[in-house]
């Protein structure tokens, strides 16, 4: 995870090294999938309680209150979600909303099932890869709030490729909301913080919510700290935290 992530081998076609089928046309725009052994608690969990959340990818997106139990009113996304914290906590604070997660590294994936067990948290699900696969999958106008917290900055320029946020993801972005719904992005990198705000200037329809710099620099009481961010602070660097509307009409 996070900058120091060994470079991934191009995407291919079918299932990758992992036997998890990766991506088909871009580069991986995450490290490695696999960190220490899982303990055989998590590991218990990775092959009971995963499958049961897992979505499934090959039948087409049902109307996606029914991937939930209790069909919630808003459906939110969580791209890259780590260790999962930040998600934890939106579906604890929001048992009336379903939340869908996507993380290709399994330790995170571990990480998360462990505290929704332990949470009895029953309003999530999973997928455990790539995100931009989800996004395709997903219907136009489904999700009421998308969050990308802290992606790999990938800062090498020879790396910039496997940048998850660039014009095609934020296309897929603006799909996928409803109008009036909202994307949030955290980095610790003022370069992917720009390069957002430029990527997002291309969609008239994404509207940057800040009026002043307080609106940017100061992170919202609803948007919990994550590890990255965690790490990010103590290490000295600078936050930043972005919130966009999609507007009714393209
Ligand atoms: C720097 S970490 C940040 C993790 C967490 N959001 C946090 O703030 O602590 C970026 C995460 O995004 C994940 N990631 C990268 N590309 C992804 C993709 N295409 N789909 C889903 N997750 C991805 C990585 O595996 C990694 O866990």
């Amino acid at each position: 995870m996070g900058s120091n992530s060994k470079a991934g081998g191009a995407m291919q076609t079918g299932p990758g090294p992992d036997g998890i089928s990766e991506h088909s046309t871009e580069l991986r725009s995450y490290g490695r999938r696999k960190g220490h052994r899982l303990t055989p608690r998590k590991q218990s969990l990775m092959e009971t309680r995963l499958p049961e959340l897992r979505l499934d990818l090959s039948a087409p997106a049902p109307g996606l209150s029914a991937l939930f139990p209790g069909t919630p009113g808003q459906v939110w996304l969580e791209i890259g979600f780590g260790a999962g914290e930040h998600l934890i906590w939106q579906a604890e604070h929001h048992p009336a909303t379903g939340i869908i997660g996507c993380e290709p590294f399994i330790n995170g994936v571990a990480s998360l099932l462990g505290n929704a067990e332990r949470k009895r948290l029953t309003n999530i699900r999973l997928h455990d890869g790539d995100a931009r696969e989800v996004l395709a999958w997903l219907p136009e106008a489904s999700i009421d709030r998308l969050f990308v917290l802290f992606p790999d900055p990938w800062p090498k320029k020879r790396h910039a490729k496997r940048r998850l946020i660039r014009r095609s993801t934020m296309a897929e972005i603006v799909r996928v909301l409803k109008p009036g719904g909202e994307f949030r992005l955290g980095s610790d990198s003022a370069e992917y913080l720009a390069r957002t705000l430029l990527a997002a200037r291309n969609f008239d329809a994404l509207e940057w919510l800040a009026t002043r710099p307080s609106d940017w620099r100061e992170r919202p009481e609803d948007w919990p700290e994550t590890r990255y961010e965690q790490k990010a602070r103590a290490a000295g660097r600078v936050c930043g935290y972005l919130r966009f509307r999609r507007a009714a009409s393209p």
